[in-house]
């Protein structure tokens, strides 16, 4: 790989635009959770925790927040709850449902040790580095992640479904292979999007769950989740320190392996991986093309200091 050219989200500048950019700050838009008619089993989750994950979730910390009907509804199903989201209007409103709430974006996952942390339609990070560097920092700390999903199905259901009218039925999700044109066998479905949050975590070695939980009026309940391996722990922590300290590292035209694994005391072989892993990276986030987004935009037209550029030599 030497010769390789590296490029880097540098994530002072990127992670200002999109701190500066992305809150809802007022109650005035409409999605999913502030629909009247919406409403969430929150039941559902020490269901699929017992039967999915294998034990109970008592402390959760719940980020993308948004208006918090999701949140409260676990929360009054007997879980412990910490709910944040970047907007200071959305962060005051969920403090006045009772939650114990903050101002923090996706990317800034708290030390403090929680069973799980889980989000509803985190649509804002879900194909973005924001949503890439908080599932490092959710790897790294061996912390399940579960993502919920909804979907309206006007009254149409599958009737291979009929039977999840409560939180309690849980159908895994499939994907069938196509051979010859024709539909062969399933196999379980995987994240298939290569900018996907949810797909990164897959390919660093978290093993992947996708269920249908349950139905209700109006939605199906889509589960998924990814649960840290020792292999995604190591891959994610070597790869965090790097892009976290790469002001120490990267400012200069090139960057050395040798040098690098001597300066963070790993092996040549570890540091090659781990380069070869933000290589692939930078490509799922297509930085060659002069593109970092956010929701909202091109930080790099913005500010083209948020794409590093750095040569590997030996
Ligand atoms: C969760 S999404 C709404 C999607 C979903 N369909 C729903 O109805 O809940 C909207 C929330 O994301 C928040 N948000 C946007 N960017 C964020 C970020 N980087 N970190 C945390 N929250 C963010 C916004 O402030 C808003 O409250």
């Amino acid at each position: 790989m030497a010769g390789a050219v590296l490029l880097l989200p540098n994530l002072k500048p990127y992670l200002s635009i999109v701190h500066s950019k992305t809150a809802w700050d007022n109650g005035k838009s409409a999605d999913t959770q502030n629909q009247v008619d919406f409403q969430f089993s929150g039941q559902s989750i020490s269901v699929y925790a017992r039967k999915v994950l294998g034990k109970e979730l008592k402390k959760l910390y719940y980020p993308v927040a948004f208006t918090g009907k999701v949140a409260k509804a676990i929360e009054d199903a007997g879980h412990e709850v910490y709910a944040t989201d970047l907007s200071p209007y959305w962060v005051s409103h969920l403090k006045g449902l009772g939650l114990r709430a903050d101002m923090r974006s996706f990317e800034d996952i708290p030390s403090e040790r929680f069973d799980a942390v889980l989000s509803f339609e985190p649509y804002p990070v879900t194909k973005n580095v924001v949503g890439y560097l908080g599932m490092l920092r959710i790897l790294s700390t061996l912390t399940p992640y579960i993502q919920i999903l909804s979907r309206p199905h006007c009254g149409i259901i599958n009737p291979k479904w009929s039977h999840l009218t409560t939180p309690e039925p849980l159908e895994i999700r499939e994907d069938r292979r196509y051979k010859n044109g024709t539909v062969g066998e399933s196999h379980r479905a995987y994240p298939k999007l290569p900018d996907d949050m949810m797909r990164q975590a897959y390919d660093y070695g978290a093993r992947f769950n996708w269920h249908i939980v349950y139905f209700d009026e109006h939605h199906f309940f889509d589960f998924k989740s990814v649960v840290p391996a020792p292999r995604s722990v190591r891959r994610s922590s070597l790869d965090l320190m790097l892009l976290e300290k790469q002001d120490d590292w990267a400012s200069g035209p090139s960057v050395s392996i040798r040098m690098l694994a001597h300066s963070f005391a790993k092996s040549p072989e570890e540091i090659a991986a781990s380069l070869l892993r933000l290589l692939e990276i930078s490509r799922r986030y297509q930085l060659q093309n002069d593109t970092l987004y956010y929701c909202g935009g091109n930080a790099a037209k913005e500010d083209p200091s948020v794409i590093r550029k750095i040569k590997i030599v030996d």
